[in-house]
């Protein structure tokens, strides 16, 4: 295979290194384009440009794959609990019982979090969207927290992982408690991760929570499948805000801010809208695909297509068999579900979709399962946010002790070129 490229313009050729990763992934070195040949890149949206070298995760999206640390994703949503993802995601290796005990029981001495974000909390409006005070309020962890990390120790990293992973659970379950009027629940010292995440969003005040299994899997399989994707947008915000050494609590809050796009996390929310929409049109799905294909119709078909797979979401394929059996073993009939299945039928036939490569992805069924669990719609990118921090730790922590530079992109100026000012009274 290769190992450069020779770009020549302009009468001046310049070789350029070709780099070639573990899964036969090429890239090429382009750091010596600009002083070489006087020419940068441009590719709007980074659709055709890497931004770094990563071990953390590998998806294919022609073939559907996506693996954590080389562990297939099928096999860790079946056999893996998400404590053990989460450590495998930030350390590398998948824990052994002591590191994985240690790890569970650091996080839960770190989950306390200061009284006073309570009055932060109340100074918020009860319609304020949760994804906007889950920002400002692991951003305002920072003013609880104020020693930045040295990354450099490991020590130091270890204390800042084991503190958000304690705090932004109890952040996720008062912003949702905020938005219902409920009173706030701390959990149970001798409950896990997820059933501590389950007794502060679900409990009721008057009555002792008892953990539903069929529920605690589900939340541990999606908190799973949402855990890490790469160099999404909101995992490259928080590798490019971490590279001005801004610190990891500002870093995840801009990662959350980024999340929140309905392009993005925010379409698992968007889908639950559309599939409402639909329903409560009369059920028409075909209307709604001609609607989705008419460029003059800004609806588009939200959970799906993917801007790296153009193949199934692999994540998609094994939300979708959960919903039915969450919604099974709850006994719920959500007629939403029929019309999920009944659009992806009928878009899976449609040539403007199976010709741009358009397939369900990760949102598509996910709100329908956290709407089966009585998560209120507003708070669905919240709970991607919750799968999403083991990633976004995993990748500010490569990036960091990578000694990566602060991402700066360059440009190509379009705007006036040089004229003077003009007086006021003369314009
Ligand atoms: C997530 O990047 C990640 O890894 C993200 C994520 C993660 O885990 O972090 O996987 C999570 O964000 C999943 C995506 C959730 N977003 C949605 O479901 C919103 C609906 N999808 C689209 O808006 C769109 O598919 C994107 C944003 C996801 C991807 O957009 P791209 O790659 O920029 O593709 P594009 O907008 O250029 O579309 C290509 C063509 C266009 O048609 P033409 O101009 O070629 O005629 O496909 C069309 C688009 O109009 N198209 C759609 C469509 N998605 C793309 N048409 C109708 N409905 C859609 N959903």
């Amino acid at each position: 295979m290769s190992t450069k490229v020779t770009l020549t313009y302009n009468n001046i050729s310049v070789d350029l290194p070709v780099i070639t990763g573990t899964e036969n992934e090429s890239a090429v070195d382009i750091a010596a384009l600009r002083s070489a040949a006087n020419l940068i890149t441009l590719d709007p949206g980074y659709k055709n440009t890497g931004s770094c070298l990563s071990t953390i995760t590998f998806l294919d999206g022609d073939l559907g794959i996506l693996r954590y640390r080389g562990y297939a994703i099928e096999e860790l949503a079946e056999k893996a609990t998400f404590l053990e993802v989460a450590y495998l995601l930030i350390f590398g290796e998948l824990p052994n019982i002591d590191q994985l005990t240690k790890f569970q029981n650091d996080i839960k001495a770190n989950s306390f979090v200061d009284e006073d974000v309570k009055k932060i909390i109340d100074a918020f409006p009860k319609a304020a969207h949760p994804m906007g005070v889950l920002a400002s309020l692991t951003s305002a962890l920072t003013a609880f927290n104020p020693s930045s990390v040295n990354v450099d120790s490991d020590e130091d990293m270890y204390k800042a992982i084991a503190k958000i992973m304690g705090k932004f659970p109890v952040l996720v379950a008062w912003t949702m408690r905020k938005t219902q009027g409920l009173p706030i629940d701390y959990g149970a010292k001798d409950l896990d991760y997820i059933e501590n995440i389950m007794k502060m969003m679900f409990s009721q005040p008057n009555e002792t929570y008892i953990i539903n299994k069929s529920v605690k899997e589900a939340l541990n399989k999606l908190l799973i499948l949402h855990a890490d994707h790469e160099q999404n947008c909101s995992t490259s915000t928080v590798r490019i805000v971490g590279s001005s050494q801004a610190g990891l609590f500002a870093s995840l809050s801009a990662g959350i801010s980024a999340l929140w796009g309905p392009l993005h996390g925010g379409a698992n929310q968007a889908v639950l809208e559309m599939l409402e929409a639909i329903r409560l049109d009369g059920g028409d799905t075909e209307k709604f695909l001609n609607k989705a294909k008419d460029k003059d119709d800004p609806f588009r078909l939200m959970g799906f297509g993917h801007r790296v797979y153009k193949n199934f979401d692999p994540r998609a394929r094994i939300i979708k068999k959960a919903a039915d059996e969450v919604l099974d073993d709850l006994g719920i009939d959500d007629p939403v579900l029929d019309i999920a299945k009944a659009l992806e039928r009928e878009a899976l036939k449609d040539p403007y979709f199976v010709d741009r490569k358009l397939y369900p992805n990760v949102d598509f069924y996910s709100g329908i399962i956290y709407r089966s669990l009585g998560i209120p719609v507003q708070m669905f990118t919240v709970m991607f946010a919750l799968g999403r921090l083991p990633g976004w730790i995993a990748q500010w922590r490569e990036m960091r002790k990578g000694k990566e530079p602060i991402g700066r992109p360059r440009q190509i100026y379009t705007g006036p070129t040089l004229r003077s000012y003009i007086d006021i009274s003369k314009r």
